[in-house]
């Protein structure tokens, strides 16, 4: 392999998010914000390396064309499949299935991280501290830690702060009767009530795995600039 890579930058697009692109290439209309692939390409292009992207749009000829794009590496910027998050993993296995070197996590990785309550069980082995949890679904407790109010209830298996919103937060025992309930019935989903941490939210990204890891610079999220009682 030559130091400069053929890279493609692989996303998922569907429904709406479609739409919304053709329509932007159609009218050339310009977004204020550039998007993360955007940033991406623009970074490998940089470092010298040919980089183009490759769209998985839910049809079975968007993963053929995967299969021959003739790609060194891809970046795996995929989230979901066909608007189904749980197909997240699906993505990796198929590009392990193909031989094709990518970024990011494994399908193993993708199918533990999927289920919070069995991540965290997983910290919780590892020494990784966590907030303490209990998961409820229709009556049915899987795991329960003696938790303290505030609490925090989200779904088991979202992400993009899918289900969190100001009514998240619950203080006190009918509250949380009433989001546990909204969560099931909302994203047909057990509900993950953790204790409420306070506090500053630092984000660490790590590279590699087992001893061969590197860990980025820190990122905080400035909340700062919420309302009060956000
Ligand atoms: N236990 C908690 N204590 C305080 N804030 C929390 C807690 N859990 C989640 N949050 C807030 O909600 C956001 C989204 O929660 P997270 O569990 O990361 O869900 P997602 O998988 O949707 O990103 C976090 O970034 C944080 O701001
Ligand atoms: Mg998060």
């Amino acid at each position: 392999m030559s130091d400069q890579l053929k890279v493609a930058v692989l996303y998922d697009v569907w429904g709406e998010e479609e739409k919304e692109e053709v329509d932007a290439a159609d009218t050339g209309r310009k977004r204020k914000v550039k998007e993360d692939r955007e940033e991406i390409l623009d970074a490998l292009t940089k470092l010298g390396h040919e980089p183009f992207y490759h769209v998985l749009d839910g049809r079975p000829q968007s993963l053929y064309g995967l299969g021959k794009c003739g790609a060194d590496l891809i970046f795996n910027l995929t989230e979901s499949y066909a608007g189904d998050d749980t197909k997240e993993m699906n993505v990796a296995a198929y590009m392990d299935l193909l031989g094709i070197v990518y970024t990011g996590a494994g399908p193993h990785a993708h199918f533990l991280a999927q289920d919070k309550g069995t991540a965290k069980k997983m910290f919780h082995f590892h020494g990784i501290r966590t907030p303490y949890f209990a998961t409820a679904y229709r009556g049915n407790i899987d795991h329960a830690h003696d938790v303290k109010f505030p609490l925090i209830v989200k779904p088991q298996s979202e992400d993009g702060s899918i289900g969190i919103d100001a009514e998240a937060v619950v203080n006190g025992v009918k509250e949380l009767m009433e989001r546990v309930e909204y969560v099931q019935n909302e994203f047909d989903s057990p509900a993950l009530i953790e204790e409420y941490i306070e506090g500053r939210e630092i984000y660490a990204a790590i590279l590699g795995s087992y001893e061969k890891t590197e860990v980025l610079p820190l990122v905080e999220l400035d909340l700062s600039k919420l309302p009060v009682g956000t």
